[in-house]
């Protein structure tokens, strides 16, 4: 118990926890801690804290305790004690004072940590005994335990990817694992507590491996063996038994190996299943294992060894799919675009064969869409070996699709799409009058799924599925208002720095392939350091701390944000500018030619420049937070004058295009004494396109904000509320259910765009881009959230700890309920536009944050909170406002 006098028994803590989000195999760094609190007393205000480290959860062996500390703060705190060591177990908990005094502690909670150092492991890589060697080959151990496992904890990885069993149970119930990361570097070590799974007697660990990332085909130039040209596989098996002796079974040469039913498996290709080759029972005692050869220690740098960080990727989803039986297959019919696979239930005789393809759109003549795929063929099979009753599911693969087909003899009884993702726990809701709108937000969360699987994809479906880093930086702010992405972003950036190059360029993907093999880049492409691509470093890490709060993501990245910068400048040798060279510009841009996306309206020497004066804004600013001083005015002055000589030299010619005048002015480009005039001029190109969209990438997510932020608010409106071809919307008559690449890919006349590119000869056989599930386009969701919603976070007051809540309601959406689940805990808005033409908002904030109030008034408006008058710009805090406004102001369209 806590031993201060005064108790404060109103506050009570809530969801007290850790950075990590798992218990069990969690890395040695300081271990951060967050709570959320509620009080039945209102006005009250966090005013200290007092967090407690401990060895025991009766927190008899105290480790660490911070004392009293003062201030505010709920999360993001590093915990007292010394530095964890592998496999040790810690206990924490937290007391809170307010003005009535302390709480009482909270619950304990728990962190356990994996095998941190080179020294803990035992185990080794093994494999097969060819080169190449199976697809898929199986492996297993049979031991014996004579006494009750009391603890059990597995410790595994791959080169590859893989699953582990323990008799005849799956370990874990992610897939695809360990994921993708800069392999050489950081190979992620997952911990499983497998107590449960193991028992006295005859026990057996198996596992099962595929190509993945590691050596499949994979890439730009669908290059095989990215990383390796063996797979293997390693596995260490700690138990302590009743009587606490320690056994350890770890992968080595005693293991045995054996050729699988899988004899293909890829992610782009799919997988093919030959039950008759299938060894009933090889992952349970009683298997015979004579007939397998021994396992082969593989070599592989036991330091890239690093433990899991973010979540894995696991089902999410399931969506049945409509049999539709045609003469020489069967069509499956989906309701929804998704990254994973098809369950079949089907009836069938031993020898027939099923073959199942995806695709995410039908032609007009019903037939399967696979020209998006390119050369991914996106194709299951499976052999049957047995009569009667079974369920088919693929391995080791996934495919971004809605429908596909099926051609067999057998007889399909049930078909589901799975649904996977890298789980990220939903944090943001928007519902709004407009149902169109409202599937948009839809299509923006499923965009957002599909392509969060491991790392984040361009794109789910084609052979692609690459961390392109321009992308990312597009859709960061959004993906942060829909899902609790901290974890995930944070172990992407370490990738994106230990893939840096060595003169701190980045690359154009992360993990980037090129950086390995530069040979399989196309020809004549250097393609790192690209503007609005490479500053991923910068504006990734900073958006985790406007919507998270996260000061660590700034501390762990600040040498790979520094890195990029002085890269940058370097370039420029000296002279006022960076070189011109190749860009991808205000990519996909829709004025440019089709098959040349790169070749934006908007000159491509603006674009690079104005994203190295933001990239060098964003780290004078970081530096401030957790750098020095001397750094901040260095980028700063940097920052200035490149800002200055652009606008004087580059301004002028750019701001004759959309995406120019939303760059500069977002970006700070434009000198103050011309904003009303630049601002003007980008809603007159609006105005004048009516509202159609003319950026790409880059600058479509930022025109709605340089418009609304300009006080062009019908402008912003106009754009996404159009419905006719080149917006939003129209992809959403078109019966889209997720974002697409480009915004006419299916055409007015229903046909599918060709998505034809020009690439250099050889590059690839059948060049096309033309993906629906690519999320950039759908970063308009964080203006929505800000203008719609009404919720905003602050950079002044990071993680949502001070709010904007500025709705702006207009002739075309008269209600919008908004929710973000934020670390302090739900903050929502809901508001409507009365019978009698009041705006009515209830709005509740969590304990510990604070909102600004920028309602949407006119010069007659009376604003009301729960009855009694108020300024507009009043900051409130914790509780709920019932507010109102009379004669408020309407965006007309
Ligand atoms: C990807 C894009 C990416 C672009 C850059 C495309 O193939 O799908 O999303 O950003 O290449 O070149």
């Amino acid at each position: 118990m806590n031993n201060f006098s005064e108790n404060d028994s109103s506050t009570q803590i809530l969801e007290f926890k850790t950075q990590h989000g798992k218990l069990i195999g969690v890395d040695g760094g300081p271990v951060e801690v967050s709570w959320k609190l509620r009080s039945s007393v209102s006005g009250l205000e966090q005013i200290g804290y007092r967090i407690q480290a401990s060895s025991d959860p009766e927190f008899k062996r105290i480790v660490g305790d911070t004392f009293e500390q003062s201030g505010s703060s709920q999360f993001g705190i590093s915990c007292p004690g010394p530095e964890l060591k592998s496999r040790e177990v810690r206990f924490f908990r937290v007391a809170v004072r307010t003005q009535n005094g302390w709480t009482t502690w909270s619950n304990p909670i728990q962190v356990e940590t994996g095998l941190l150092h080179q020294s803990d492991f035992s185990a080794k890589f093994i494999g097969d005994n060819s080169i190449t060697g199976e697809p898929s080959p199986i492996l297993r151990k049979q031991f014996l335990l004579s006494h009750a496992p009391k603890n059990a904890r597995i410790y595994s990885t791959a080169l590859g990817i893989y699953d582990i069993y323990i008799n005849g149970t799956k370990v874990g119930d992610s897939f695809l694992n360990p994921g993708w990361t800069a392999y050489h570097e950081r190979l992620l070590l997952e911990t499983h507590d497998v107590t449960n799974l193991l028992r006295v007697g005859q026990n057996v660990i198996a596992a099962e491996l595929s190509d993945g990332w590691w050596r499949g085909r994979f890439g730009f130039m669908n290059q095989i063996e990215n990383y390796g040209t063996e797979i293997a596989l390693f596995a260490q098996l700690e138990i302590t038994d009743e009587c606490d002796l320690a056994t350890t079974i770890n992968s080595d040469s005693t293991w045995k190996v054996s050729a699988a039913e899988i004899r293909q498996s890829s992610i782009y290709d799919g997988c093919l299943i030959d039950q008759n080759l299938s060894q009933p029972g090889w992952q349970l005692p009683e298997f015979d294992d004579s007939t397998w050869s021994y396992a082969v220690e593989k070599h592989h740098d036991l330091s890239a060894l690093k433990p899991r960080t973010a979540e894995p990727v696991r089902e999410v989803a399931r969506f049945d799919l409509e049999i539709e039986k045609h003469h020489d297959r069967s069509l499956l019919r989906g309701s929804q675009n998704i990254s994973g696979w098809v369950e079949l239930t089907v009836r069938g005789k031993k020898g027939q064969k099923i073959t199942v393809r995806h695709a995410e759109v039908l032609e007009q003549d019903g037939q399967l869409h696979t020209r998006a795929l390119r050369e991914a063929k996106a194709t299951d099979a499976y052999i049957l070996a047995k009569d009667g009753l079974q369920t088919l599911t693929p391995k080791f693969t996934f495919h971004g699709f809605q429908h596909a087909d099926v051609v067999t003899d057998a007889e399909i009884l049930k078909a589901t799409a799975v649904a996977i993702s890298s789980e990220t726990a939903r944090r943001g809701w928007l519902e709004t009058s407009d149902k169109k709108l409202n599937r948009l937000h839809e299509n923006v969360i499923w965009s957002q799924l599909d392509n969060f699987v491991s790392i984040p994809t361009d794109c789910p479906q084609r052979d692609e599925r690459l961390g392109w880093t321009g992308d990312a930086q597009a859709f960061a702010a959004t993906s942060n208002t829909l899902f609790d992405t901290q974890r995930f972003w944070r172990s992407w950036l370490i990738d994106l720095a230990l893939d840096q190059h060595p003169n701190g360029d980045v690359g154009p993907v992360v993990p980037d392939l090129l950086r390995l093999k530069p040979e399989n880049g196309v020809p004549g492409w250097n393609m790192n350091g690209r503007a609005g691509w490479a500053d991923a470093a910068t504006i990734v890490p900073m958006s985790l701390y406007e919507y998270f709060g996260d000061i660590k993501v700034l501390q762990n990245q600040l040498d790979s944000m520094r890195r990029w910068a002085d890269a940058l400048d370097a370039r420029r040798k000296g002279e006022k500018f960076l070189p011109t060279e190749f860009q991808f510009g205000d990519w996909c841009d829709p004025d440019a030619p089709g098959d040349k996306p790169w070749e934006s309206k908007v000159p491509a020497d603006f674009v690079a420049n104005s994203f190295f004066a933001h990239t060098a804004d964003l780290l004078a600013q970081v530096e401030l937070l957790v750098g020095d001083a001397a750094n901040a005015k260095r980028y700063r002055d940097i920052c200035s004058q490149l800002k200055q000589d652009i606008w004087l030299e580059m301004g002028e010619a750019a701001s004759n295009t959309t995406a120019g005048c939303s760059i500069a002015l977002e970006f700070g480009i434009v000198p103050d004494a011309e904003r009303v005039r630049v601002a003007k001029k980008l809603a007159d190109l609006v105005r004048r396109d009516k509202g159609m969209i003319t950026t790409g990438f880059l600058a479509t997510p930022l025109i709605l904000h340089a418009l609304s932020k300009n006080g062009h608010f019908s402008e912003a409106y106009m754009m996404l509320m159009r419905q006719e071809f080149r917006s939003w919307l129209y992809a959403i008559d078109k019966g889209a259910t997720t974002i697409w690449e480009r915004w006419d890919a299916i055409r007015e006349d229903g046909s599918i765009h060709t998505g034809e590119m020009a690439t250099e000869p050889g590059s690839m056989d059948e060049p096309s881009m033309i993906s629906f599930n690519h999320y950039a386009y759908g970063a308009v969701i964080d203006w929505m959230y800000r203008n719609v919603g009404g919720i905003a976070p602050q950079l002044t007051a990071p993680g949502f700890t001070e709010v904007l809540i500025a709705p702006r309601p207009s002739s075309a959406i008269h209600f919008a309920k908004c929710r973000i689940e934020t670390q302090l805990g739900m903050t929502s808005l809901d508001w409507s536009i009365g019978k009698n033409g009041d705006f009515e908002a209830l709005l509740e904030l969590p304990f510990g944050s604070r909102a600004n109030l920028s309602l949407p008034i006119t010069d007659q408006s009376e604003i009301f909170s729960n009855g009694e008058p108020i300024g507009n710009g009043q900051v409130v805090s914790y509780g709920t406002y019932n507010l109102r406004v009379t004669n408020p102001q309407i965006i007309s369209i």
